[in-house]
């Protein structure tokens, strides 16, 4: 039989591992992002050749007769399986970056109307291709989170203008039921900015709760997160 705990008030020593982090293009997001321990870059822009850190193209393939040759579900099913199996005696991984989420999502949705010969996901009768589609992405986050590792996902930005206004708002690019799923899982939510004379500026947008510095044991990441205002209350620091 099961052994159940004991009944006492815990003092849990919390700390993120799971990052959301979004901001307009050229903002910082890749640069922050790899100032990680150890990070291993799953990429979907092609431009990963320009970044510091090791990093793997996440792509849907196509052969000739425009037959899915290799999903990215699947792709990243094999890249989950080999982080979980890491050699021991070699230096490892230590954190994973999605760059962007947003892309993640889109090659998902085109693996799945690509196997089942359809256009859209709206195509898939019954909304088999939605159902099928939350799954991959949940189970997606899920295997990351259960990770013994810090992961970041990036997103673009979204700019929206009030029409009466003209006031301008932002928002992280992801559709906003896919940033619910993958948001569910993240601690922290860190917004990039680049504003005049090339000043990078980081700010917290959320965080599931208060963090104090001591409990972070990773120096690496500690020294990252004091660098964005408002990460810790000042009577912690
Ligand atoms: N804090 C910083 N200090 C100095 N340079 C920075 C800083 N943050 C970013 N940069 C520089 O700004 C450029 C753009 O940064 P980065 O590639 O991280 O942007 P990004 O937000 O990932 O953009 P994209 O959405 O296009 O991928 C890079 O050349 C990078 O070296
Ligand atoms: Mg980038």
């Amino acid at each position: 039989m099961i052994t159940l705990p004991k009944v006492e008030t815990l003092k849990p020593k919390s700390q993120p591992h799971n990052f959301f982090i979004w901001g307009a293009t050229m903002s910082g997001k890749s640069y922050f992002a790899s100032f990680f321990p150890n990070p291993l870059v799953l990429n979907t822009d092609g431009n990963s050749e320009q970044g510091s850190a090791p990093s793997i193209q996440i792509r849907n393939e196509r052969n000739e007769k425009g037959e899915l040759r290799q999903s990215a579900i699947k792709q990243i099913d094999d890249v989950i399986l080999a982080l979980q199996n890491q050699d021991k005696t070699k230096p490892q991984f230590e954190t994973v970056v999605i760059d962007v989420i947003d892309d993640i999502c889109t090659m998902f949705e085109q693996a799945i109307c690509f196997d089942n010969g359809v256009q859209a996901l709206a195509d898939i009768p019954y909304g088999k291709g939605y159902a099928m589609f939350n799954t991959a992405l949940q189970q997606f986050v899920i295997d990351l989170k259960a990770l013994p590792m810090n992961v970041i996902y990036i997103s673009r930005e979204l700019t929206n203008v009030d029409e009466k206004t003209g006031r301008k708002s932002y928002e992280p690019s992801l559709k906003t039921k896919y940033y619910n799923i993958v948001n569910g899982n993240c601690d922290l939510v860190i917004r990039t900015q680049r504003l005049k004379g090339d000043n990078f500026y980081r700010s917290i947008e959320a965080k599931r709760t208060d963090y104090k510095p001591e409990n972070i044991t990773n120096k690496r990441v500690l020294k990252l997160l004091e660098t964005i205002p408002g990460m810790f209350k000042k009577e912690s620091k």
